[in-house]
C-alpha cells in the first residue's frame, strides 16, 4: 500500500520500477564515489557534530560519512521506504549507527536548529522550484546559526557535450524539475532563503552531465542577513 509520503515524490531513477537497480546504475556510471567523497571532504566533519543526510536514498553517503567520522551523530531522511530499507541494511552490514526517518523534505521530524551540518546529494533535481524553496527553508530551520549546508546536484553544463548528455536525465526525471539546475539557479535558491556565503565549490563531469558541489551557510546572527533576502523565513 502506498503511504502519503510515497504519493508526493519522484523516485530515485524517475520510476519505482528502477529503484532496485539504483545502486548498480549510479555506482557504475555516475561517478558516485568521487562526488560523495569530495562533498565529505569539503564539509570538514567533526566529532560530536549533529549531521543530517537529506534524501539519503540507499544510504551510500550516510555510511561514508559515518566511516569518515564515526564520532558524529548522523540522521538520514528520505521519502521512500524502499530506499530506506536498503539504507538500513547497508548501515547494519557496515557496522555503523545512523538514525533513519521517513519524511518529505518540506516537513522534517526534527527540532529547530538541531543540526550543525546538512548534506544532500543528487536530490534537488527531483523537486519543482516551489518544492526546492520549501525544502531549503526547512533545511534553514533545522540548522543551527552558523550551520552549513553542502549539496551536490546537477549544475550548469560544463560544455555543449555535457548539455547534450543531460537530456538523458531530463527525459528520466523530468524537464520541469531539472531546468533550474542547468540554468545555474542553485546559488540563487540558497541565498533567496537566507543563506549566506553561498559558493560553488567544484564541478564533476559525468556521462549524464555536470554535477556541481555547493556550500551555503546559515548566518550566525540574523543581522547578517542581506536586504535582498527579505523573502527568507523568520
Ligand atoms: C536520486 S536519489 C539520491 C539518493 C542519495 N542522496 C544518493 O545520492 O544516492 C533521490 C532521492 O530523493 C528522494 N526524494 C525525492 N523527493 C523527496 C522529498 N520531497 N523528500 C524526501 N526525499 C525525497 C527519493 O526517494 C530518492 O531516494
Amino acid at each position: 500500500m502506498k503511504t502519503g509520503h510515497e504519493q508526493k515524490f519522484i523516485p530515485a531513477l524517475g520510476f519505482h520500477l528502477f529503484t532496485p537497480f539504483y545502486d548498480l546504475i549510479v555506482g557504475l556510471t555516475g561517478r558516485e564515489r568521487t562526488v560523495k567523497k569530495a562533498l565529505i571532504q569539503h564539509a570538514d566533519l567533526q566529532p560530536k557534530q549533529k549531521v543530517l543526510d537529506l534524501a539519503c536514498g540507499t544510504g551510500t553517503l550516510a555510511v561514508m560519512v559515518k566511516k569518515f567520522e564515526p564520532a558524529l551523530e548522523l540522521s538520514a531522511v528520505d521519502a521512500d521506504q524502499r530506499m530506506l530499507n536498503k539504507a538500513r541494511r547497508k548501515a547494519v552490514s557496515a557496522g555503523v549507527s545512523i538514525g533513519f526517518d521517513q519524511a518529505l523534505s518540506f516537513s522534517m521530524p526534527y527540532v529547530d536548529a538541531g543540526f550543525d551540518q546538512v548534506l544532500s546529494t543528487m536530490f534537488f533535481h527531483h523537486l519543482t522550484w516551489d518544492e526546492k524553496v520549501r525544502s531549503v527553508r526547512e533545511v534553514y530551520r533545522v540548522l543551527q546559526p552558523g550551520g552549513q549546508f553542502y549539496v551536490a546536484d546537477w549544475g550548469a553544463p560544463d560544455s555543449r557535450l555535457m548539455r547534450l548528455l543531460f537530456l538523458t536525465v531530463q527525459l528520466l526525471d523530468s524537464f520541469a524539475t531539472t531546468r533550474d539546475h542547468i540554468a545555474g539557479r542553485m546559488p540563487e535558491l540558497f541565498s533567496g532563503q537566507g543563506f549566506v556565503d553561498v559558493k560553488q565549490l567544484q564541478s564533476v563531469n559525468t556521462i549524464y552531465g555536470t554535477i556541481t558541489l555547493y556550500r551555503a551557510v546559515k548566518p550566525s546572527h540574523p543581522l547578517l542577513r542581506t536586504s535582498d533576502n527579505s523573502s527568507m523565513p523568520a
